[in-house]
């Protein structure tokens, strides 16, 4: 008797179900987000997530292995970075320590060899000893095709990367496998649910966008947003966090450098929560505005708009604090771009690191040194940068 095929057991039963789990686990998304992954769990498709930064991109991925009780692998994104840290590398200090103990034995091998061409041969004919499984170091991509525990790979802000690691990718999202030529190809055994997140800080390749089915996420519905603030529990009242959404929405349509974000709505929130508010004043809300707007020329625009914000009918008196500086009542949080855009210098060397968007909310920016009350640190801090732990003093061991 034919043994029966193993039953495909599907993640979600429907859209509603995603929003439903996700829900559970502090997340929530609209219809058109579930659908996406609902049909990337049937589809088995990597998802591409696009949009400005802190609009619960990374935030979906955590959330996707949460809810499907996968393990989560993170690929960080960064400038210059090549395969060798997202693929894998093969481990050159081991080969080394190998090499280095087993030297009698080598030179065994080669001793009677009558010229030095010949002693190379030999070397050679032993290649496929060094360059096996032993001595291979997996990098999260060939680490998510290889591992028997089912996972969800997060390709995280795959724009920061350049084109040939976008190339790097494509085998590994179009035919889930990955091919080390040394030993063969490697083909995963349960596919990854993979997501790939973007910042658009470039196009990527159209080879790219193909395989993938492409999501944009934009800053949420004021009714989606108040949801998500009441989730993080900011001990801020339900009708102040309104009305808070509703101010973060109005900076929004400003021509700010940096539009807040999701995470900056939560960050106020719990700021205003600290601070006791029983109502938010136009005072109040200036006092603390650099919690979520963080460039000199956003906080003037913010603090000038915030008392119509707040009350349409208000009457704008003359705005004091131009630029920050020197006023008596006492930022809460008195942001480092106010402080360190005073000189051209500064400004200069900042505006040339600092491209419009390149940044993530949560990328070490002013916020990591404001003295607010806050803490206001991502939960995804920690843990983005993959490559920390290993190949410290490690080499590029890739041969030929
Ligand atoms: N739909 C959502 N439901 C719950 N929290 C959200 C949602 N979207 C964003 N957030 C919150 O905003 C924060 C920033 O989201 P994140 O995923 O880091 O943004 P991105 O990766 O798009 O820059 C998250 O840590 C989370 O607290
Ligand atoms: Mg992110």
């Amino acid at each position: 008797m034919k043994a029966p095929a193993p039953e495909i057991v599907p993640d979600f039963a429907s859209v509603t179900e995603v929003i439903t789990r996700f829900a559970e686990h502090g997340y929530i998304a609209d219809d058109r987000l579930a659908t996406t992954v609902f049909l990337q769990t049937r589809l088995e498709k990597p998802v591409l997530l696009e949009g400005p930064a802190g609009v619960g991109k990374t935030e979906l991925a955590k959330t996707l292995a949460l809810a499907t009780g996968r393990k989560l692998l993170r690929l960080q994104c960064y400038e210059g970075q090549d395969e060798t840290k997202a693929l894998y590398e093969w481990d050159y200090g081991k080969q080394l320590l190998y090499t280095q103990v087993l030297k009698e034995k080598i030179g065994q091998l080669v001793a009677d060899a009558a010229t030095l061409g010949e002693a190379v041969d030999r070397i050679a004919a032993q290649e496929s000893v060094f360059f096996s499984e032993r001595f291979l170091a997996p990098r999260p991509l060939l680490d998510a095709i290889r591992s028997e525990q089912p996972v969800v790979l997060l390709i995280d802000e795959v724009d920061r990367a350049d084109e040939a690691l976008e190339a790097v990718l494509l085998e590994l999202l179009g035919e889930n496998q990955v091919s080390v030529p040394e030993l063969g190809t490697f083909t995963a055994t349960t596919p990854p649910y993979v997501v790939l997140t973007s910042n658009n800080t470039r196009d990527l390749s159209a080879a790219l966008k193909r395989r993938c089915l492409h999501s944009f996420l934009d800053y949420p519905t004021a009714e989606r947003e108040l949801e998500i603030v009441r989730t993080k529990d900011t001990g801020l009242a339900e009708s102040l966090a309104e009305q808070l959404v509703k101010v973060v929405r109005g900076l929004r349509d400003l021509d700010l450098r940096k539009s807040p974000s999701i995470s900056e709505t939560i960050d106020w929130a719990r700021t205003l929560a600290v601070l006791g508010a029983s109502e938010l004043t136009a005072k109040l809300l200036s006092d603390t505005v650099s919690v979520v707007v963080k460039y000199d020329k956003d906080v003037s625009k913010a603090v000038e708009a915030l008392p119509k914000l707040i009350d349409p009918n208000a009457e704008i008196a003359e705005p004091e604090h131009g630029h920050g500086h020197g006023h008596g009542h006492g930022h809460v949080a008195v942001s480092l771009a106010e402080e360190d855009d005073s000189g051209p210098d500064g400004k200069a060397i900042r505006v040339a690191k600092d491209a419009p968007g390149r940044h993530g909310e949560n990328y070490g920016g002013p916020t990591s040194v404001t003295p607010t009350p806050v803490q206001t640190v991502s939960s995804s801090q920690g843990s983005r940068s993959f490559a920390k732990g290993f190949g410290k003093n490690r080499r590029p061991g890739k041969i030929g």
